[in-house]
């Protein structure tokens, strides 16, 4: 890992040198599963602490805390225990909440330094799990607000944690910071985030990192008969772009992994427009592109030994009035010509064309990343990603890599019974009204498009961004989905092809 300035703004990350007492921090935190009793990290703490969990005063749910003054003898001056739940509930992405609501805490409380202690359940193999998680809590998507603004998180300090290596921590301090760089894209509003700066945002990263940058816009589309891409891109003022990002790590000649996003930076539906309560969150809807662009520049600096590609098609889908009509065909870049019946239907139009693009540009596996059905959000609600895939194989690596991440994904099956769904009186594909499987049908329209290539549709139209309440236990916000997992796939194709 050799960039200077990936990283800056997010806190400092050290392993301790000392025990519990010892350490420098403003707050101990100290964790807690539901329905344990205080182990032997808590009862070295001194009885005073041990006594809030032995009495059932902190009863370890997640997001429970307590705040308790620190013992005679501590560095720290507060101890701040903090929940985890029930240990048989407790998988990557509860165990990543429960630190990024702690450090909210302690931020709420006002510490800058927070020291989390390896105990109740915690193992050392949770240590990426703990920084990414708290890395991630020190962002706030409310810094545009001029009022209520909570101290910063200045550093992290694992303490106990013995046998884990400074590279793990570098790398999940990496990953937190991409977290959180993915859901401050997501949430950036539409007004500051359009097709530009997305690519303002892989240029700026492939003069940093060495990547090879393409750029497309509206003369480089139309020579490579972009149609469907330039058909959403029709009503808008803001031209798109088709941008792509090369990572070089591999020997040549090997796989070449394409990580392709849904870059729509504001989804109005296009002429068939959305409600207004439709349109309030789609700044957000080019969250696949904000995953794809945070995971390729940790995996450029970790200078993984795997080809990997990151491309955006970004676009705004307006109503103007060029915009495309329902009932328009174009023949995408590949060649199949599409029926648009629902001009909403836009985020698969343009996965098409960048799919093409990706492999034009020698994609040998595709991962397309996209927030591409309200029917996700129906099947999954927000606690999971939304998978669909042609290839056993790529599956059983993604599927690995989302426990390593901490992501949660669901594969959806591909009956052969569903392709009549895509049939179009007019053209050889229709864009929408499947009428039932909706999330399924659209992943397989962007199916078509891969040449047989090894292919997985992630759709997160509800894993990204969560503001249904009553899921206390799922994070709120834009959430960066996807960046990890990412991540952690080409990492297992780095393995793979190693050997
Ligand atoms: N961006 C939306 C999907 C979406 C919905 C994302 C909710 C995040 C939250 C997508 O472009 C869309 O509008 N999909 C339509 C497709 C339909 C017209 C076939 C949908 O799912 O309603
Ligand atoms: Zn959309
Ligand atoms: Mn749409």
């Amino acid at each position: 890992m050799d960039d200077q300035n990936f990283a800056d703004g997010f806190p400092r990350v050290a392993l301790a040198a000392t025990g519990a007492a010892e350490v420098q921090a403003d707050v101990l935190a100290v964790p807690v599963a539901a329905g344990g009793e205080p182990d032997a990290a808590v009862q070295a703490l001194g009885e005073t602490v041990a006594g809030f969990v032995a009495s059932g005063e902190h009863r370890g749910r997640l997001r429970d805390r307590l705040l308790v003054p620190g013992t005679d003898g501590m560095a720290a001056r507060r101890v701040l225990l903090y929940g985890l739940g029930a240990r048989r509930d407790l998988d990557g992405q509860r165990l990543r909440f429960a630190h990024q609501e702690m450090v909210r805490a302690a931020r709420g409380y006002g510490h800058r330094r927070v020291a989390v202690l390896r105990a109740g359940p915690l193992r050392d193999e949770d240590a990426g799990a703990v920084v990414e998680g708290c890395v991630a809590g020190g962002w706030d998507r409310r810094h545009r607000a001029t009022a209520d603004r909570q101290a910063p998180l200045d550093e992290l300090t694992l303490v106990g944690f013995h046998g884990v290596e400074p590279g793990a921590i570098d790398l999940a301090r990496r990953l937190g910071a991409a977290t959180a760089r993915a859901r401050e894209w997501q949430n950036t509003p539409a007004n500051e985030m359009g097709p530009q700066t997305l690519a303002d945002i892989a240029a700026e990263m492939a003069g940093r990192l060495g990547l090879e940058l393409e750029v497309l816009g509206p003369d480089e589309l139309a020579a490579g008969r972009y149609a469907l891409l330039m058909g959403v891109a029709a009503g808008s003022e803001r031209p798109p772009r088709l941008i792509r990002l090369q990572h070089r790590g591999g020997r040549g000649g090997g796989e070449n992994l394409a990580l392709v996003g849904k870059g729509i930076t504001f989804d109005s539906g296009g002429l068939s427009l959305k409600t207004a309560d439709g349109m309030v969150r789609m700044r957000g809807d080019m969250g696949g592109a904000a995953a794809v662009l945070s995971a390729i520049e940790v995996i450029a600096a970790a200078r993984l030994a795997v080809d990997v590609m990151a491309v955006v098609a970004a676009t705004d889908n307006m109503p103007g009035g060029s915009a495309q009509r329902p009932g328009d065909v174009w023949a995408s870049a590949s060649g199949r010509t599409v029926e648009v019946l629902n001009t909403d239907a836009e985020g698969r139009l343009v996965l098409a064309d960048a799919i093409t693009y990706a492999i034009r540009s020698g994609a040998t596996h595709v991962v397309d990343l996209a927030t591409l059905t309200g029917a996700a959000v129906t099947a999954l609600g927000h606690a999971a990603t939304l998978a669909v895939a042609n290839d056993d194989g790529l599956w059983t690596l993604l599927a690995a890599a989302a426990v390593t991440a901490g992501e949660r994904v669901w594969r959806m099956p591909i009956y052969p019974d569903y392709r009549g769904l895509l049939r179009s009186e007019t053209a050889d594909l229709r864009n929408s009204n499947y009428g039932e499987a909706g999330a399924i049908a659209a992943g397989m329209f962007i199916g078509e498009f891969v040449e047989g290539r090894p292919w997985v549709h992630l759709d997160i139209a509800g894993s990204h961004w969560n503001e249904n309440a009553a899921l206390r236990d799922v994070p709120r916000g834009p959430l960066g989905t996807g960046a990890r997992l990412c991540y952690r796939l080409a990492e297992g194709m780095a393995a793979r092809a190693a050997g």
